[in-house]
Formats: C-alpha cells, structure tokens, sequence
C-alpha cells in the first residue's frame, strides 16, 4: 500500500520578512490559506503554498526563503470555521468565474465520505455539461476545497455477488485507506471493496455478544466487519472466514495482521456453499443481503453437532408503513407465535432473559418463518428434532424505502442429547 503525502509546501522565511512575504504570496494568488503560519527549525517561519500552484511559484531574490514540507500542518482559524460544503461550491465558482449556473450549483455534491486523505464522493452531482470541459482542474479544485489529496466517486453497488463497489478513482495512484472503527483498523482498497458505515450499530452489537471460547464461522466476512469485532473485542477463541472476492479477501488478511488476531483465523477463499467444514461452530454469522438463505444449509452444517449455536441471519424485509412499532416479547419459541404474530407465552427460560424492543409483525413473521425452516434443515441433517429460539431480531438499518436489513439471532440445540 502507498503511503499517503499529507504534508504541504510552505516558504520558510526569517520572521523579519514574513509579513513581506505573506503579501506578497496573497497578491500573487500563492497562499494557502487552510493552514496556519507555522515556526520550524532555525527560528524561522513557514508560509503554506497552494500545492496545486507551485508551478507559478518563484522564490523572490529580495526575501531570502526557501521551500520546505510541513508534515502536520495546523489547519487555519478560518478553514475551521467555513463548513467544507460551502468551501467547494466557492472554490468551484471560482473555478467557473462566468460560466457559473444556478444548475451548477445545484449539481455541486453535498455528501462525501472521508477516509483519511481520500475523499470519495456519492453518486450524486456533477453529471452536469460545463463540468466535463475542466479536465482535471475539477477534482483538483474539489480536493483542495475538500482538504483532500486523493478522490474517488461512487457509482453504484454492482449486483455481481460481490458486493463490488463502482468506484473511479479521480484523483491520487492507489485507494487503498484505514479507518479505525470501535478501536479496530480496517484497511481496504475503496475502488475494490464495499465499506458500509451503516452497519456499524451492528459491529457494535456483535463486539459485545459474549463469545468467549467460542468458534464462530462468518460465511460471508467481507473486509472482516464482523470477523474481526468477534475476535477483538467479543473474545471469539477461533474464526473461519469466508470470502471468494479476492480484493475482500486480501483485505480482510491484511486486516487480521493489523489487529494482530491472524492466528485466531483461518480464511477460507471461496465460495462458502462449498465450504469444506462441519461440527465446527458456535456461532455462525451470514452477512448477506438483500438474504443469506442460500447459506442456510452450511450454516447448519456447521453447527456444533452435540450442542449445536447461534445463527446470526441477515436478512432484508419489507414492512408496510406502519403508523408506529409494535412493542412485542423477543425472546421465546416461535412456535409460541399467537394468531397476530406475536410471540404470546413465556420464553424457554422462564422469561428471565426476556427483552423488549420495538418491532414489526412482518419482521416477527419472517423470524418465525426463518427458524421453521432452519428447524426443518437441522432435523434432516442430523435425523433427529432440534430446538429453535429467536433470541433477538435487531433492525440495522433502512435499506430502501419500506425495506429494512434486519439481524435475527436465533438459538439452535439438538431438542434430545445424542
Ligand atoms: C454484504 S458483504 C458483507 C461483508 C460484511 N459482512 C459487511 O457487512 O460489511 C457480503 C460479502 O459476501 C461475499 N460473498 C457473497 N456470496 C458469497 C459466497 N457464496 N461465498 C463467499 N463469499 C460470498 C461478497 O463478496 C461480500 O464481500
């Protein structure tokens, strides 16, 4: 992975000249106003130069400076106040001068995600005419506004299995970036591979399930989104990880190393329906939209024989409006469901681990539904009943308008000792 520049040029002068040379650096259209002056070595001073300029910049003879980096610039007091929404739309009119548009306006995009150095865009904006005429003196105005070096746009989710993301790289050699989520670092090339911030309320969730001693097996790891907060923070014993894209999978090595938990995982490079593993698992994790019903019959599998686990199942359900939630009993056999849905008698446990969260009776429907057919799977692997129990079925996230991602977590134990 290339290491990203962030430093800037700036001119470094004695302080008797450097107000001198401020004017002068503002009259010509040279300072870069996003950083503050700073001291450096020699008791001298350094003014930031706008990086994409320094091919106008000429050392003036009568002020004795010199070019340097400064490697961790201080922002300035007004690059912190400006709202970096508003910096791109004056930087690009600026760049536009007379052509500028109300239509141009309206097509300057207002979302981004920032990783690191890189910018990378949404989808939205710049689809207008006038922008194309600008070559690359666009994404390097944007960049700058944006106080990024490298920027990439997003197309959308390519539905090749993958999860492949279109993503074009505008600006800079390389996307690979880092971000620390939770305290784990993720590394990942953003014009190869999907990261979805959305999911984090569920990273959260799983980082704090108690998984000591466990082996969980994640038939769809990605990156390691889910791998590696099982490993790190959930205290999982052991991981099986399986991805068949490549770039994930190098990823997802890259970031076991990083999180120094490479030793508690085995990655598995390919297709998880051929996945050659069984009686292995206490948890099993299927991360896969828009369903992960394809990963039932390993899931199962996989599953403890003796003892059986947890499935965590990922699943997309559609859901009327609704006026408001329905609150409703969580944990409980589903064969407990009364006529409306609802999970009505108390839990296996005595409703002792009983918790209560908001939930609708399609996503209750589709639990039930989904542990029948799980029950039905396990009973005919193993030719004996099992048990099922919905535990908990979290909703991570919207996922189209009526479309929810939700999570069911659903216990599964051999109904009779073996
Ligand atoms: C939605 S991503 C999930 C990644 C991660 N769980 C997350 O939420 O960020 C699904 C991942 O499963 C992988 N995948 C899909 N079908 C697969 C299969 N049959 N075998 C192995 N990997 C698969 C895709 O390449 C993708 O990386």
């Amino acid at each position: 992975m290339e290491a990203a520049d962030a430093s800037v040029p700036a001119l470094a002068t004695e302080p008797r000249f450097a107000q001198r040379l401020r004017q002068r650096l503002e009259a010509e259209r040279l300072l870069d106003r996003r950083y503050r002056l700073q001291e450096v070595p020699g008791g001298r001073v350094a003014l930031p130069v706008l990086e994409e300029e320094l091919g106008r910049l000429r050392l003036p003879r009568e002020l004795p400076c010199g070019l340097v980096r400064l490697q961790e610039p201080a922002p300035s007091r007004a690059a912190r106040r400006r709202p970096p929404a508003r910096e791109l739309r004056d930087q690009l009119r600026r760049l536009l001068g007379e052509s500028w548009s109300e239509e141009l306006e309206r097509d300057v995009p207002r979302a981004w995600q920032r990783h690191g150095d890189l910018v990378l865009l949404s989808e939205d904006g710049f689809g207008a005419a006038p922008w194309e005429k600008l070559g690359p003196a666009l994404w390097e105005t944007v960049a700058s506004a944006l106080g990024a070096r490298r920027l990439a746009r997003r197309g959308r989710v390519l539905p090749d299995g993958m999860r492949s993301p279109s993503v074009t790289l505008l600006l800079g050699r390389d996307g690979w970036v880092e971000r620390v989520d939770n305290g784990i670092r993720y590394t990942f090339d953003v014009t190869k591979c999907m990261f979805s911030p959305g999911n984090i309320t569920e990273k959260l969730r799983v980082a704090s399930l108690p998984c000591s001693g466990e082996v969980l097996v994640d038939l769809y790891a990605g990156i390691g989104y889910f791998t590696l907060p099982y490993l790190v923070h959930a205290a999982a014993a052991f991981a099986h990880a399986c991805e068949w894209n490549d770039h994930a999978v190098e990823a997802l090595r890259r970031n076991l190393v990083l999180n120094g938990v490479q030793d508690r995982c085995r990655v598995h490079h390919g297709d998880s329906r051929q996945l050659e593993l069984c009686d292995v698992a206490d948890r099993v994790n299927l991360g896969l939209l828009p369903s992960s019903e394809e990963g039932w019959p390993v899931a199962c599998r996989v599953l403890k024989k003796a003892t059986g686990g947890v499935l965590h199942i990922h699943h997309n359900v559609e859901t009327l409006p609704a006026p408001a939630p329905v609150l409703r009993a969580e944990r409980g056999s589903p064969e407990a469901a009364g006529s409306d849905g609802e999970a009505q008698h108390p839990t296996e446990d005595g409703g002792k681990a009983t918790r209560r969260a908001g939930t609708r009776p399609e996503w209750q429907r589709w639990a039930e539904a989904t542990a029948a057919r799980i029950r039905g799977l396990l009973a005919e692997l193993h030719g004996r009943p099992w048990r099922t129990s919905i535990l908990h079925v979290e909703a991570v996230k919207s996922y189209a308008p009526h479309v929810h991602h939700l999570v069911l977590d659903l216990e599964c134990r051999p109904a009779l000792p073996a």
